[in-house]
């Protein structure tokens, strides 16, 4: 479909569609939303405390969408922290000013101000989510994004009777923002959550949560379409039904082949669309998330519950828990991603580079760096390649744009400084550290191999990574060290899952190609709050194409100043 859009500024957007309008009118439309970010009071756990919301809702407002509409997103921040807002899993092409990441693409939205995100959702349709990209404040500030297919097109896959969305997040009974600073102030990892949640609530195996408990309601026989959401901060999660399979159909916004499971693993950032047949006894069945740890850190074993709840079944009905894979079962966890395969159709192909322009090598670290401010004396810290990402002052999308010096440096390395046994022995020396706002620059269009090594500098652990503005092909992963010779010969280039967010095995290896075919600065970080923080991230500068059409927009006029 051929279509303009030309924005002219004034008091107000004016949107000017030019080609195709009267032929696509009722296709493409424009879906408008105000968001009002402010402090509500929401009590979880027998505490109530002040939080910061989107509309006073907790989760916040789902975005519905068709593929091919624009969304206009007007946030106003009446709150006391500085906010962005990050689409997470939109393309955003040639668009990175409706991103979000604060200092990544534009700066903070400062109490009392506005910006608005002016996002095209270009071939892309499912489940996606937005969230706070800034600090920890996404503890809070999160909700579903729901992408109908265009007007007419359907699923590829039995129409369910009805949907629903299953976001799964953590709760903390102090104000996140002071838990995190107590953290840092000792050098350490903030205290872990009080509860997981589903749809905001904990469920009835924690304190005071009866009446914090999400139900859905089946009716028999029909079958139902979960949009499920890993919007927690720091926990890798299972997820299943007590005496129902799950139906995988897609993975962040992008069809599978289906295949049927007792239980999901989704990380952070990732979302998983299942059917679900009411078709047991009918009766009440916990849907249960609880964390996938199988590193030798922290136990977090705490599972948050919901109901399935068959119509007309009394409320009186004791629910069974489902069985989900224990806490450590990495056997499970691989096995699953292993399962996990793109739908790979002539209308939904699986484009996979198969040439590669650009093979990068990023390992993945963690270390403790001497800290005179701290408690201890020491902090914990994370790298890429050595490196710890130090967040700029002002967005580097604009420092690239208008091409102000002195913000970041385009040389970040290839591969790491030094090779040694990546996931042998722990090894508790630091290798130097190295900060830097440095990137990686990349030639419009080029094909990227990336492969995610992680380490055991200080311990082994599974990192979920997210790239903004694309999708990647994840052609193959592995235990222990990737060795550039034999594993390549292993990878699937035919229908590897296609997602933003990959979860790099503890004490292994992922590799995943892209065509860099979306010019921008864009960010790509551990979608671990806590390993962000720590500086486990980085961002591409990728280059523009020859023409206009090939580069990144001007900035809207509205952009939150530095
Ligand atoms: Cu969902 Cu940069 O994150």
């Amino acid at each position: 479909m051929a279509r303009t859009i030309t924005f002219c500024w004034g008091s107000a957007l004016l949107f000017i569609y030019f080609v195709g309008f009267f032929l696509n009118s009722g296709e493409a439309a424009i879906k408008t939303y105000q968001f009002d970010v402010k402090v509500t009071n929401v009590s979880r756990l027998c505490h109530s405390k002040p939080i910061v919301t989107v509309n006073g809702m907790f989760p916040g407002p789902t975005v519905y969408a068709r593929e091919g509409d624009t969304l206009v997103v007007n946030v106003t921040n009446h709150a006391k922290y500085n906010m962005s807002i990050h689409w997470h899993g939109l393309k955003q092409y040639r668009n990175g000013w409706a991103d979000g990441p604060v200092y990544i693409t534009q700066c903070p939205i400062m109490t009392g101000h506005s910006y608005t995100y002016n996002i095209t959702i270009t071939a892309q349709r499912g489940t996606l989510w937005w969230h706070a990209h800034i600090f920890w404040l996404r503890a809070t500030v999160y909700g579903a994004i729901v992408i109908m297919p265009k007007e007419g097109a359907g699923f590829p896959f039995p129409q369910p009777y009805r949907e629903a969305n299953i976001v799964l997040g953590e709760w903390w009974n102090n104000d996140v923002e002071d838990v995190v600073k107590q953290g840092n102030k000792l050098g350490l990892p903030p205290n872990m959550s009080d509860a997981h949640t589903i749809n905001g609530k904990p469920g009835p195996l924690f304190p005071c949560s009866e009446k914090h408990t999400y139900a859905l309601e089946v009716e028999q026989g029909k079958t139902y379409l979960l949009r499920i959401i890993n919007a927690a901060l720091n926990d890798e999660l299972f997820f299943a039904i007590a005496g129902h399979n799950l139906t995988v159909v897609e993975i962040d916004a992008v069809y599978t082949k289906p295949f049927t499971t007792q239980a999901i693993l989704i990380a952070p950032g990732q979302t998983t669309n299942v059917l679900v047949q009411a078709t047991q006894a009918p009766g009440r069945y916990f849907m249960a998330a609880r964390p996938f740890m199988d590193a030798p850190v922290s136990v977090d074993n705490k599972t948050a519950t919901a109901i399935l709840q068959y119509k007309g079944i009394p409320n009186s009905v004791q629910p069974v828990l489902p069985q989900l894979p224990a806490l450590n079962n990495t056997a499970f966890a691989l096995n699953y991603d292993d399962k996990l395969r793109s739908l790979n159709t002539a209308q939904f192909p699986a484009n996979v580079p198969l040439k590669v322009d650009r093979h990068l090598f990023y390992t993945i670290g963690l270390g403790i760096n001497p800290c005179p401010t701290c408690l201890n004396g020491t902090q914990l810290t994370a790298s890429l390649n050595n490196i710890t990402f130090v967040m700029p002052k002002i967005g580097l999308l604009q420092a690239h744009f208008f091409n102000t010096k002195g913000v970041f440096t385009t040389d970040f390395p290839d591969r790491p400084p030094t090779s040694f046994n990546f996931t042998g022995a722990p090894l508790t020396a630091n290798l130097g550290t190295k900060q830097g706002t440095r990137l990686s620059k990349i030639a419009f269009n080029s094909t990227v191999e990336l492969v995610l090594q992680d380490t055991n500098l200080l311990t082994v652990e599974s990192h979920p990574f997210h790239l903004h503005g694309y999708n990647f092909f994840i052609v193959g992963s592995g235990i222990g060290n990737f060795d550039p010779k034999k594993d390549p010969a292993t990878f699937n280039l035919v229908d590897p899952p296609e997602r933003n967010t990959v979860g790099v095995p503890t004490g292994g290896w992922t590799a995943i190609r892209f065509r860099a075919d979306n010019p921008g600065v864009w960010f790509m970080h551990c979608h671990l709050e806590l390993h962000t923080s720590w500086g486990l991230k980085t961002a591409f500068v990728v280059e523009n194409g020859k023409d206009t059409d090939h580069s990144v927009m001007p900035p809207p006029k509205d952009l939150p100043p530095c």
